[in-house]
C-alpha cells in the first residue's frame, strides 16, 4: 500500500497532504513543517481482532500512599508553585522563551536536591555536559557527587537508564532535542516531540521517579509548538518575564495535583534566581514618585495582589498616523482603553503616541489593572503628578463603567500594607473599616479621574 506523506501545522496540529505557508485550518503563517511525516493509520483500517476483556480492580484496593507523597525540590519558588513539591511518578513541564532561565533555574533544583543526597540524573540533550557543568561551577562551589548525566538524544535510551537508575529525579533538558523509533523526522517535529514526551510521561508513572521536561516556547507562545503537549504531562509551568529585565514570574498554567493560583517573583542575576519575598516592595523599589504618566495600580498573579507602577508617555503624533505602544500589556486592550477614554471621559488622546509601559519588565494581564494605566494616561495628557501614596485598582468597561473585580479584600491589604493612603476603586460590597486609608468608590471611569 501507497503511504502519503503529511504536512503538520505546529499551531493547531491540522494535517494536509501538501505543503502550504499558511495553515488552512487556523491560518497562521508559517506554522506548517517543511519535514512531511508518516501519518499514524487510522484504526478504521487496521483488522479488528477480537480481544479478551481486561481485568477490572477496585479503586480501595490501591495502594496510593507513596503516590501522595510530596517531595520537595528545596527550591523555594518551585515547591511554592507546586504546592509543597512534586508528587512521585508525575511528568512535569517547565516552559519558557529562550534565555528565560529554565536550565538556570533546574540546574539550581538539581544542586540543592542532590547536596540533600538525593540522586538527580540529567539528561543533557540541548548543551553539552561541559556547558551544563560551567553553569552547576557557577551557580554552586560544589558540585556533588549525586548529581550525574545521561549524554543521549534518543527517548527509549533515556526511558531504560531511567528504569534502570531510579534516580529522585531525572531532568529532561529539552524534549525538542529529543527523538524517538516510534515517529519520523527530526528532533522537535510534532510528532517527535508529542511521542517523546508521552514515552516519559509513562516512564514516569511506571518508575515513580519524578521527571521534569524542559519546553521551548515559540515565537507565537505556544508550548514545544503543539498545545498537545501540555495535555501529556501532568503539570505545566511557565517561567516568564522580559529578558531585558531582572524579575522572571514562575507560574502554573495546569498542575493536576493542585492549585494553579501560586505564582512566584524570582530575581535573576550573575548568582542564578532568588525568590523574591516581597514583590510589590521590589516592583516599586524604583518608582518616580513625581513624574507625571505613573500610577500605581494592584494587580492579581494568581491570588497574589502585586503592586505595580504603570507608566504612559503621552506625546503629539504630528502628521504621521499616531502610534500605540504598549510594553508588559496586551496592545488591543491599550487601544480599548484609550477609545473609552476619548469617548467617556473627555481625555482626547485620537492624535497623540501613546506608550505605555509595566515597570520592572512585568507582563500584566489582569483586567484590574485597566483603572491604574487609565489615571496613568490622564496623567501623562494633563501633565500631572498623581499623589504618589494613591493606589487604582479595577477594570473598565466600555461603557465606561467601572467593573468589579476579583478579590478586592487581598488587594485593599496589599496597598494598605505598603503604606498608601488612599485607594481608587469600584464600588465594593464590603467595605473594610478602620484601616486608616480613604478608599474613594466610583462608578465609572470619568468619575474616578476627576
Ligand atoms: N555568567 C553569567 N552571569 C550572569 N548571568 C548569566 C550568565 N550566564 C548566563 N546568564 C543569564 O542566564 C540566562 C540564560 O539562562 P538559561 O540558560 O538558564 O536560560 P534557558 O531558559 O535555559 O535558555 P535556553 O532556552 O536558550 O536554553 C541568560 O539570558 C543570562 O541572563
Ligand atoms: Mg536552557
Amino acid at each position: 500500500m501507497k503511504t502519503t506523506l503529511i504536512y503538520v501545522c505546529s499551531k493547531c496540529d491540522a494535517q494536509s497532504p501538501k505543503w502550504s505557508g499558511r495553515c488552512l485550518s487556523c491560518g497562521s503563517w508559517g506554522t506548517v513543517g517543511k519535514d512531511p511525516i508518516v501519518p499514524d493509520v487510522p484504526s478504521s483500517q487496521t483488522s479488528h481482532v477480537p480481544h479478551a476483556p481486561g481485568k477490572t480492580e477496585t479503586f480501595d484496593a490501591l495502594n496510593t500512599a507513596s503516590t501522595q507523597r510530596l517531595m520537595p525540590t528545596l527550591f523555594e519558588a518551585l515547591d511554592t508553585v507546586l504546592g509543597g513539591g512534586l508528587v512521585h511518578g508525575s511528568a512535569t513541564l517547565i516552559a519558557g522563551e529562550p534565555g528565560m532561565g529554565k536550565s538556570t533555574l533546574l540546574s539550581q533544583v538539581a544542586l540543592a536536591m542532590a547536596t540533600k543526597g538525593q540522586k538527580i540524573l540529567f539528561i543533557t540533550g540541548e548543551e553539552s555536559p561541559a556547558q551544563i557543568h560551567l553553569r552547576l561551577s557557577r551557580l554552586s562551589n560544589n558540585v556533588p557527587g549525586q548529581l550525574s548525566y545521561l549524554d543521549d538524544t534518543r527517548v527509549e535510551i533515556i526511558a531504560a537508564t531511567i528504569e534502570a537508575e531510579k534516580p529522585d529525579l531525572a531532568i529532561v533538558d529539552s524534549i525538542q532535542s529529543l527523538t524517538t523509533e516510534q515517529a519520523s523526522g527530526e528532533a522537535g517535529n510534532v510528532s517527535q516531540v508529542k511521542a517523546c514526551a508521552a514515552l516519559l510521561t509513562q516512564t514516569a508513572k511506571k518508575t515513580g521517579v519524578p521527571i521534569i521536561l524542559v519546553g521551548q516556547v515559540t515565537k507565537d507562545g505556544d508550548i514545544a509548538g503543539p498545545r498537545i503537549l501540555e495535555h501529556v504531562v501532568d503539570t505545566v509551568l511557565s517561567l516568564e518575564g522580559d529578558k531585558l529585565h531582572r524579575f522572571r514570574v514562575l507560574r502554573a498554567i495546569k498542575h493536576r495535583f493542585g492549585s494553579t493560583d501560586e505564582t512566584a517573583l524570582l530575581d535573576m542575576n550573575e548568582s542564578g534566581l532568588k525568590i523574591i519575598v516581597d514583590p510589590s516592595q521590589a516592583l516599586l523599589d524604583s518608582r518616580a514618585m513625581t513624574a507625571a504618566g505613573s500610577a500605581v495600580g494592584c494587580v492579581l498573579e494568581g491570588r497574589r495582589p502585586l503592586l505595580v507602577e504603570l507608566q504612559a508617555l503621552v506625546t503629539a503624533a504630528g502628521y504621521s498616523a499616531p502610534v500605540r505602544k504598549a510594553n508588559g500589556f496586551d496592545a488591543s486592550r491599550l487601544n480599548m482603553l484609550l477609545a473609552v477614554l476619548t469617548r467617556h471621559a473627555g481625555i482626547q488622546v485620537y492624535d497623540k503616541d501613546v506608550f505605555a509601559n509595566a515597570a520592572g519588565g512585568l507582563s500584566v494581564r489582569d483586567p484590574g489593572a485597566d483603572l491604574a494605566l487609565a489615571a496613568a494616561i490622564a496623567s501623562a495628557v494633563r501633565n500631572k503628578p498623581i499623589d504618589p501614596k494613591t493606589a487604582f485598582f479595577g477594570e473598565i468597561g466600555l461603557t465606561g463603567e467601572l467593573r468589579p473585580v476579583a478579590l478586592p479584600e487581598l488587594r485593599i491589604k496589599e496597598i494598605i500594607r505598603m503604606g498608601f493612603k488612599t485607594i481608587v476603586c469600584p464600588p465594593l460590597k464590603n467595605l473594610p473599616t478602620n484601616n486608616g486609608v480613604e478608599i474613594i468608590q466610583c462608578k465609572t471611569v470619568k468619575e474616578a479621574l476627576g
